[in-house]
């Protein structure tokens, strides 16, 4: 979604503003702009396209002044044009704002504040905030009231931030329903959706809650409730992530590195202490039905997790898409309600777990984001511990995601005597020794990752195709593929496909199989069988295999060759090495693999 961002400061903050929204240019990029408040006046300038290019043509950093707001979009309302981009104005430019989020009854605004001559450049929601401030100063002379009479006519979602030049060193912003977090130092504040924006000059970050502004100076930051403007006073929280994990650090794209890693994020997933994982499978237990939920990827993660917990607890624990869930899951007081997300603030998600809240059910979430809004709503959290995830698709986080429900799954086979203590020991073994593993291979075999990509850009349809919870896996890695390639691939169960799909498949259907391990020999069989199928009606069919399969290398046209794992940690390997494949497929076709096209990180709007 859309970043935000504000510093104050004692001295000229341009730089600081124009390097914190490169830092969230991950949450939207199809233009950007900053506003600044110097000799008395706010300056705006704003474009279509990256940061980096706006800052060429907009000269941005020769701009000066001590307060300022900056924003990097992903249009909602309105096309991507400069006259959309943020920051937009009052009609005497001393009131200027940037947003994130959705205001649902913008559309009743325009209208009111038209009938009272209001003119309108852009084609956004959030021009109508600039001009109610602006009104309701023109009436009161007071800008706090202001700025507050005009959050309380908003309905919908939203973070804002605002300078004015008539309070020239104060930031003032508010949230309900889109992130926003305050970062605090001794030179000057700021404002941002998430902590990137300033992690380079500080960690102590105080966390907006939902229905709160606040008033933001270089010496203070001062929070109270939009609703009776009653002071609250929150502690800040030190930010656990460093600046230098947020950079690219010699990889040539953020997904690379975040691939690489992994053996981390498995280290970091493994010491999410046994008592967390303990009090989830407890509940779980104790509960009536448990669902899992996530969206995209996060989706796919639960899906997993439904396996995990059928194979190893016993229990059938339905995954629900976010986006459908309301419609979807029946629930009960006495059900669980996991929700899985990276950022913690995807707004199908939110709602999902609002919607349990509502029918009275205990919620939980696993989440990456320190202070993320779903981390703050669910009456228990596992932090995955994975550091801050900047390509705008999912990899490490991910992973860590599926290894941590495993983990629960394990504990409540435990619980449920569905396994013993040797097989979960076992189990437990298998994921402590892969780390090494996934190191190694990465290592090894990324050359061959790239050639097999070379042969798979040529198609342009795939289907990735699995059995068991190779499907979910293929369900993620033909999401990966398309999200960064752009080219038309299907995840699907590879036992589906026989079933219509099958008509699809000609010489220039690309097959690719999730190759389950041999010993899995039901499983294993099963996937052979779809590749049968496809060969008989001359598709061609690439692969994902473990070394010792020769069955499937002597059918396969082209296949990946990955180390001889335990069954446990199977499914993950090939899930690291189907991100890898989409790396390479899309830096042969020159994709903007880190941003890739129409997409955003964290989507916080419906
Ligand atoms: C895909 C991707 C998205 C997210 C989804 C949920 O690579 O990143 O599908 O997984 O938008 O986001 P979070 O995990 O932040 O809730």
């Amino acid at each position: 979604m859309c970043g935000i961002s504000a510093v104050t400061g004692t001295e000229n903050v341009v730089q600081i503003l124009y390097e914190s929204i490169r830092n969230l240019e991950y949450r939207g990029y199809d233009s950007c702009g900053l506003g600044v408040v110097h000799n008395g006046e706010v300056a705006v300038r704003k474009n279509v396209g990256g940061v980096e290019e706006v800052k060429q043509r907009e000269h941005l950093t020769s701009m000066r002044g001590k307060a300022g707001i900056a924003h990097t979009r992903w249009a909602t309302h309105g096309k991507v044009t400069q006259v959309n981009a943020h920051p937009h104005c009052s009609m005497d430019g001393r009131i200027s704002v940037v947003h994130n989020g959705i205001i649902n009854n913008y559309q009743e605004l325009r209208a009111e504040l038209r009938a009272c001559d209001v003119i309108f450049e852009s084609e956004t929601d959030t021009e109508v905030l600039a001009h109610l401030i602006a009104l309701a100063y023109a009436e009161s002379a007071d800008v706090e009231a202001a700025f507050l009479a005009a959050v309380k006519r908003l309905e919908g979602s939203f973070a804002f931030c605002m300078v004015t030049s008539h309070r020239p060193d104060t930031i003032f912003c508010a949230r309900e329903g889109s992130p926003l977090v305050l970062g605090l130092s001794r030179q000057r504040n700021f404002v941002a959706s998430d902590v990137n924006a300033f992690l380079q000059h500080t960690r102590d970050a105080v966390l907006l809650e939902d229905g709160e502004y606040a008033v933001v100076t270089p010496q203070s930051a001062v929070v109270r409730k939009i609703a009776d403007g009653s002071r609250v006073r929150r502690k800040p929280i030190k930010v656990e992530w460093d600046a230098e994990t947020s950079r690219k650090g010699g990889y040539a794209h953020y997904m690379l590195k975040e691939i690489f890693e992994q053996p981390q994020t498995l280290l970091n997933a493994l010491n999410v202490p046994r008592s967390d994982v303990e009090r989830f499978a407890g509940q779980m237990h104790d509960a009536r039905q448990t669902y899992l939920m996530g969206v995209g990827t996060t989706q796919y993660v639960a899906l997993t997790g439904q396996y995990f917990f059928s194979q190893l607890a016993g229990r059938f624990v339905p995954a629900v898409s976010a986006d459908e869930f309301e419609g979807l899951a029946v629930i009960a007081p006495e059900d669980l309600l996991i929700s899985i997300s990276q950022s913690g603030e995807t707004y199908d998600t939110r709602r999902g777990v609002a919607h349990a809240k509502r029918c009275g059910a205990r919620t939980a979430s696993i989440v990456n984001v320190m202070g993320s809004s779903l981390s703050m709503m669910t009456d228990s959290v596992i932090m995955q511990g994975s550091g801050p995830e900047i390509c705008v698709v999912s990899t490490k986080a991910a992973l860590a995601q599926m290894v941590i429900l495993m983990r629960i799954a394990l504990e409540l086979g435990r619980r449920t005597g569905h396994i013993d203590s040797a097989v979960y020991r076992a189990h437990y073994n298998d994921l402590e020794s892969f780390p090494d593993i996934v190191q190694i291979s990465l290592n090894e075999r990324s050359g061959f990752v790239r050639n097999l990509a070379e042969r798979i850009v040529s198609y342009a349809n795939c289907l990735v195709l699995g059995r068991g919870v190779y499907y979910p896996i293929a369900l993620e890695a033909a999401l990966k593929m398309k999200e960064v390639t752009y080219l038309h691939v299907e995840g699907m169960p590879a036992g589906f496909l026989k079933h219509g799909t099958l008509a699809l498949v000609d010489d220039t259907m690309l097959s690719l199989l999730m190759l389950p391990p041999p010993r899995q020999r039901e499983l294993h069989q099963q996937t052979l069988s779809a590749l049968e199928e496809i060969k008989a009606r001359g598709g061609p069919v690439f692969g994902l295999v473990f070394e010792d399969d020769e069955r499937a290398k002597n059918l396969l046209d082209h296949y990946l060759e990955l180390p001889v794992v335990s069954c446990t940690v199977a499914p993950f390997l090939q899930l690291i090495f189907a991100q890898l494949l989409s790396y390479f497929s899309a830096l042969k076709l020159g994709r903007s693999i880190d941003k890739p096209r129409n997409l955003a990180k964290s989507v916080t709007v419906g």
